[in-house]
């Protein structure tokens, strides 16, 4: 059963997703970290215990991630990572986001589910702020991998006009598909 994540959830989550992080698999996150972001998050429950949590951030208009995708490894292989990505799709669909992208270790995984490799170059820095966290961020070693959905349609981007007091507020450049 997939769900949305409760605050009962976190120190299972943090267990699950650390236990990945400290074989170098994916980033560690703190309890500050997993509070913050907590309504992002879905849970794969079986037999009543949380055996996979996955996290979709939205990052602009047109642009979601997947992020802190994990199965406990007594549960691989059983199809968990499969309904969790399932779950992300699903909910980047109710948000009529077209496209899904993941920082990941795992192309074969993704490749599966219609994620492609694409240039890190092409997605916005906003993708970026975790990577101040990261030990890895000098020498960043992840693959960047995008899916789109084709049924959601392509949004206008927004614009923003200088405020009445003349302040600009900031905009993400439109990032080629
Ligand atoms: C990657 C991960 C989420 C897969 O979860 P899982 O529950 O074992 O995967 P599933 O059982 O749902 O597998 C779904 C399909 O992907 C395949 N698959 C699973 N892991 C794979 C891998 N590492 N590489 C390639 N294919 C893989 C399965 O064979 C299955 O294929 P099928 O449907 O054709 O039979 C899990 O191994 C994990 O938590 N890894 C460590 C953390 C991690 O790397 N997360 C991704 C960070 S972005």
């Amino acid at each position: 059963m997939i769900r949305s994540a409760t605050v009962h959830d976190v120190s299972r989550i943090s267990e699950i997703i650390n236990s990945h992080a400290e074989l170098g698999r994916m980033l560690f996150k703190s309890y500050a970290q997993l509070y913050e972001d907590l309504r992002d998050f879905a849970v794969y429950e079986k037999d009543g215990r949380v055996a996979g949590c996955c996290a979709l951030a939205i990052i602009w208009a047109d642009l979601t991630e997947i992020r802190s995708l994990a199965v406990d490894d007594a549960y691989r292989g059983q199809g968990i990572g499969r309904r969790l990505v399932e779950w992300c799709v699903d909910e980047c669909r109710r948000l009529q986001i077209r496209r899904l992208m993941s920082l990941t270790y795992e192309q074969p995984f993704f490749e599966k589910f219609g994620f492609e490799v694409v240039n890190k170059d092409t997605l916005p820095l906003k993708v970026w702020s975790d990577c101040v966290r990261c030990p890895k961020r000098d020498g960043c070693d992840e693959i960047a991998m995008v899916k789109t959905l084709w049924d959601v349609p392509m949004i206008v981007m927004p614009t923003t006009a200088p405020t009445p007091r003349g302040v600009s507020i900031p905009v993400l450049e439109y990032v080629e598909e």
